[in-house]
């Protein structure tokens, strides 16, 4: 592996990764190819040229945007729509169509050049009401799973990838779920050497929150820049609970991933923080406030929107034991650094979250 592309490589995900690399010192040559849509990705563009890192200005529904790529080894795909919302009370195409037909694309240039393909999943692509069946106890300040789980693939520890596909799971997680198929589909009929990790919450610093997408540092930078907020759905009290990953200790499991491409055969990996690293949005409150010392209003809507789930925490036995990888950070580490960021590029990001 000499020469890597990352699509959506000005977002979160595909920047963070891009520096964590060059910071590693893996003397690969990277580019980072962003259509720039997302808001606040555009900040990303200092960050990648003082990491000497490339970029090319591509939009991944555009077949012919991918000429203007350099050669490349490995395609990291981390261009989404990646709001579970979009697509929802407008036109699909708003989602399909960078989601679907843009990895469709990425999938055409990486067979063209006999490249390996790593695709960023989701959670999201497990069934809504599948997710919202399984066994609860509802505590204090969070929604926690039982050990008495009926469908496979589930336990007090989460979701594992033995969990039923069947249902619907929101415009955004049927992308997910449908690029998946067509990228096993390049593994079996192309010879690809593809991975794919269904990742669960990631978050860390730069990430532009907002309250589809991003919910973490939105939280905290609400309370910091002084917005009110929302509990929305399951009667309003903000007991909802997500595992959440820090976005380098993704990137350590890619570099551990990157180390054996030849032996990647389109196997599906879910990959997040687990019960351990997991909190409710209550729980988030009390952290935020903690942090920076202050509280600011949240109001109740009791009613749920028809795609938000009660609790979703990643089982990642799998991937634990394929690649002898853990997580790093804690929900405490994580929260500190998002913090740490904000205070310290305030000026910048205040008028941007
Ligand atoms: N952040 C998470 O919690 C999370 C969780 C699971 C999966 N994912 C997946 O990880 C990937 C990266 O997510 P992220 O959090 O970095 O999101 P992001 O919105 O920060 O980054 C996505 C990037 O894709 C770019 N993009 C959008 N449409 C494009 C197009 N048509 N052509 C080229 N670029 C385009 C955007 O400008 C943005 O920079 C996505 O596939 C997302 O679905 C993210």
């Amino acid at each position: 592996m000499q020469r890597l592309v990352i699509t959506g490589g000005a977002g979160f995900v595909g920047s963070n990764l891009a520096v964590h690399l060059q910071e590693l010192g893996t003397g690969l040559q990277i580019t980072c190819a962003d259509s720039l849509k997302r808001r606040g990705s555009e900040l990303a563009l200092p960050r990648l040229s003082r990491h000497g890192i490339a970029f090319c200005h591509l939009d991944v529904r555009c077949p012919e945007d991918f000429e203007r790529l350099p050669a490349f080894d490995l395609l990291i795909d981390c261009a989404a729509e990646p709001s579970v919302h979009a697509g929802i009370g407008e036109s699909p195409l708003h989602v399909l169509s960078p989601n679907l037909i843009g990895t469709i694309h990425c999938l055409e240039a990486a067979r063209k050049q006999n490249a390996a393909f790593l695709f960023l999943s989701s959670s999201r692509v497990y069934p809504i009401t599948a997710v919202n069946q399984l066994d609860f106890i509802e505590a204090e300040s969070r929604f926690s799973l039982t050990g008495q789980q009926k469908l496979s693939g589930s336990s007090a520890a989460g979701i594992n990838e033995d969990f039923p596909l069947t249902g619907a799971r929101s415009l955004y997680g049927a992308t997910k779920l449908a690029a998946e198929l067509l990228i096993q589909e390049y593994v079996y009929s192309h010879g690809m050497r593809a991975v794919i990790n269904r990742c669960g919450i990631l978050t860390g610093p730069w990430q532009m929150g907002k309250v589809d997408q991003g919910v973490v540092t939105y939280w905290m930078s609400r309370h910091l820049f002084q917005r009110e907020l929302l509990y929305l759905g399951y009667g309003g009290t903000g007991k909802q609970v997500r595992d959440l990953l820090h976005v380098s200790d993704l990137a350590a499991l890619i570099v551990k991933q990157m180390q054996h491409v030849a032996g990647w055969d389109g196997q599906i990996f879910n990959v997040g923080g687990g019960l351990c690293c997991s909190l409710s949005l209550k729980e988030l409150t009390e952290h935020c406030q903690r942090r920076t010392g202050q509280q600011v209003p949240i109001s109740a809507v009791p009613e749920t929107a028809a795609t938000d789930i009660r609790i979703y925490l990643s089982d990642c036995s799998r991937v634990q034991t394929v690649y002898d990888w853990r997580p790093a950070h804690t929900v405490d580490t994580i929260l500190d650094d998002i913090y740490s960021w904000l205070v310290e590029h305030r000026a910048l990001l205040e008028p941007m979250l």
